[in-house]
């Protein structure tokens, strides 16, 4: 591919996932209270598609001669977004990508059935497509995945009601909320390829970096993004008393004064908004915690970087994009 732009494009991958969402006829299926709010959420422009677009790239990157298996792919998609409905219940959210959440629009009781109806489609989805003989691979590590995830969101909630997390303590949090499953994604993409065992490691320890460095950036902008963009308002994170890298790195840098100080701002209440978010902000910027998270944010991608370059796999046109993948995730904004 002589074009660098055209060789970075991953729009023939994002299609194959829409192509996947729209064969599961949402609009069609009844009692349609039930699956409107899916079909909200599953068709959602807003939405990036990470997971599956990795699981399918990771594919054509190991195996570029061979077909792409979708179905497993973004069945991680809908699992994906079977946890942001239940997480903005959990998280007080009323606005995602830009639009009112499910909990915000539909209310509590379809944001916890619709999500538990997404979770079993998740799992038909898993088995779809598939050869027997890799299931049992898949359903392993799609169920170490789900359980990781749900431990990692109880820790988040729990992190809410304690002043200090240590960066140890927000990273194996991070690590189980989110780099798991964005490392499923890629370790999809190498056992649907029927890669070997070093490549299955590498697949999944190049997603993990990733993942961290994902959920670094979305603390990051859920403070200092642009709102719009970003799909959500601002500071979100602080009203809710989340112990975010930004509030790890800013506790661990301050004096006693200021942990003092911070604590306090995070205390204060709720309905004072603007005066919070900014009392805390000041803090943050004080300890200049944005230039230290965007460090460490390159420092995982260096990492992911690196466990790609150990995958002996194309050095084609899947390489390129991969690596565009990593190095676009650095600049995101949304
Ligand atoms: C949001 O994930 C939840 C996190 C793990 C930070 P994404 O930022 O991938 O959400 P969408 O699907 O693109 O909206
Ligand atoms: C992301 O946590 C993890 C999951 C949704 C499982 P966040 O709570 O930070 O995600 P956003 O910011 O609401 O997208
Ligand atoms: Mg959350
Ligand atoms: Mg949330
Ligand atoms: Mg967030």
């Amino acid at each position: 591919m002589s074009n660098s732009s055209e060789a970075t494009d991953l729009r023939a991958y994002r299609q194959i996932v829409q192509d996947t969402l729209q064969s599961l006829k949402l609009d069609k299926r009844t009692p349609h209270a039930l699956y409107a709010p899916i079909q909200y959420t599953l068709e959602q422009e807003g939405a990036k598609r990470v997971r599956p677009v990795l699981a399918l790239l990771m594919q054509a990157f190991l195996r570029p001669e061979a077909p792409l298996v979708a179905s497993p792919a973004v069945a991680l998609e809908v699992f994906h977004n079977f946890t942001l409905l239940h997480d903005d219940v959990m998280d007080n959210s009323p606005v995602r990508r830009g639009k009112p959440s499910v909990y915000a629009k539909y209310g509590l009781t379809p944001a916890i059935l619709s999500g538990d109806a997404m979770l079993i489609l998740a799992y038909q989805m898993l088995s779809e497509e598939v050869a027997p003989e890799m299931l049992p691979d898949l359903m392993r590590e799609f169920n170490r995945m789900a359980t990781l995830i749900m431990e990692g969101q109880q820790l988040d909630l729990e992190y809410e009601q304690v002043d200090y997390v240590s960066k140890e303590q927000y990273l194996e949090m991070i690590g189980y909320k989110t780099a798991v499953l964005i490392a499923t994604a890629t370790h999809f993409g190498a056992i649907l390829s029927q890669g070997s065992v070093t490549e299955r490691k590498h697949a999944y320890a190049f997603g993990w970096s990733l993942g961290i460095a994902f959920q670094l950036q979305d603390d990051y902008l859920d403070l200092y993004g642009d709102s719009e963009t970003f799909g959500k308002p601002l500071g979100g994170d602080i009203l809710e008393g989340k112990k975010t890298i930004l509030h790890t790195l800013a506790y661990a840098t301050a004096s006693q004064a200021q942990r003092q100080a911070l604590t306090e701002a995070m205390r204060r209440p709720n309905e004072q908004t603007e005066e919070k978010i900014s009392a805390v902000k000041a803090l943050y910027d004080e300890m200049q915690v944005a230039t230290q998270v965007q460090a460490l944010v390159r420092d995982y991608l260096a990492e992911a970087q690196q466990a790609l370059e150990s995958l002996e796999a194309s050095s084609g046109r899947e390489a390129t994009q991969l690596r565009a993948f990593v190095s676009k995730l650095a600049e995101r904004n949304t």
